[in-house]
């Protein structure tokens, strides 16, 4: 597999916060397949029913247990480790706890991202980061159309606030420090906003998977509260491709490059919440799900209609998404009703990933 990016990821030191998630580990597995020296930092993992634990990365990576919000501790293991590239993913990421936690929300994605900035920014090892944002960052008008890196940034719900705050902190840093006339200190920063991701290891609370899989482990109904939401869903290895991709045109130091991408699913490829679970009921032949009564008040704010509109990643970085829902839900499902995940495993279905589909 070390080949696949040209060999690009071989011996390269790279710092990846939020390497105990979901999206982090799986990262952290393709890094580690592509010969990178892998150094996580995050918090401890939320439960042992993800692939940190699972794919045994304790052991696999240089893995740092962590805060984020701890300067100190974080800046001295960007001192001593000296990475080329740091991929920041840790966050708070759900919506609804940001409603529930909204200082804890905005500390850990505002502070946590001026941390990482200033560890960069002071490191001389370090030359390229991306920071992992999200579609929630854009002023959500309930567009019909997908919306662009150039639409305005906002954020209703803290969790989604902190993240354009992030967008914003990562536009300063560029603007301010690492400038066309930062001549010592040239680095190049961008950021990725990606929409739903789906995949195998996913145990966070209220997102629509993991909530659908604990149904089913616990012989209950799955209560749907927004079934015509439309979001843009997609196969966790389908943004990291792209990601990777994006690093390796950063790493050439073109400014260009050195600014925001969205990564999504094609346009005709969008579904509503409860088309979702019906593919994944008639894939897997099991769960069952109960719709939430529209008189039940909810009091949180939910977008109803959020897609991305992916022309920059496709033009400029020739990537596209290379799966349809239909078998982003059969690499996702396969993975939750195996019975024996670890690291061989998941490097089994990305190696399935990228012969199968990318050419
Ligand atoms: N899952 C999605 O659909 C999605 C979509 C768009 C963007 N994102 C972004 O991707 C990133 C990863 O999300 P995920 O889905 O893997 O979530 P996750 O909850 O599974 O992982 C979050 C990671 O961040 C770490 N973390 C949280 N608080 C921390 C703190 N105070 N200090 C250090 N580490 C901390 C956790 O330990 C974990 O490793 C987040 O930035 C999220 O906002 C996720």
């Amino acid at each position: 597999m070390k080949k696949i990016f040209g060999g690009f990821f071989e011996d390269k030191k790279i710092l990846l916060t939020g390497h105990t998630g979901f999206i982090g580990s799986w990262l952290a597995i393709i890094l580690n397949e592509l010969g990178a020296k892998v150094i996580g930092y995050a918090l401890s993992p939320y439960n042992d029913k993800g692939n940190f634990v699972k794919a045994n990365l304790e052991a696999k990576t240089e893995s740092v247990i962590g805060d984020i919000r701890d300067y100190d501790k974080l800046n001295g293991i960007v001192k001593i480790c000296r990475p080329e590239i740091i991929f920041h993913l840790a966050a708070q990421p759900i919506v609804r706890k940001s409603y529930t936690f909204p200082k804890e929300t905005f500390e850990t994605n505002i502070i946590g991202t001026i941390n990482i900035f200033e560890a960069f920014r002071k490191s001389k090892s370090s030359k390229l980061m991306i920071n992992f944002t999200t579609d929630k960052c854009y002023e959500n008008l309930e567009l019909k159309r997908g919306y662009n890196e150039n639409d305005r940034l906002g954020g209703f719900d803290p969790y989604s606030s902190s993240k354009a705050c992030s967008e914003l902190i990562t536009a300063s840093y560029r603007k301010s420090f690492f400038n066309e006339n930062s001549v010592e200190n040239r680095k190049i920063v961008s950021t990725v906003r990606c929409g739903n991701i789906i995949g195998g290891g996913d145990w966070q609370e209220d997102r629509l998977i993991p909530d659908f899989m604990n149904a089913i482990e616990n012989n209950t109904d799955l209560i749907i509260r927004n079934p015509n939401s439309v979001r843009p869903w997609q196969y966790v290895l389908e943004p990291l491709r792209g990601f990777l991709m994006l690093t390796m045109k950063m790493w050439k130091g073109d400014n260009f490059y050195s600014s925001a991408w969205n990564f999504g699913p094609n346009q005709y490829d969008i579904y509503k919440v409860i088309e979702v679970i019906e593919k994944i009921i008639k894939y897997t032949g099991k769960g069952n799900y109960q719709i939430q009564s529209e008189n039940i008040e909810d009091d949180f704010h939910e977008t109803k209609f959020l897609i991305l509109d992916i022309t920059k990643a496709k033009k400029y970085l020739a990537w596209e998404p290379a799966i349809n829902l239909d078998d982003a839900i059969k690499f996702t499902c396969d993975w939750y009703f195996y019975e024996d995940i670890d690291y061989d495993y998941n490097v089994k279905l990305i190696n399935e990933y990228f012969k199968n589909y990318i050419t």
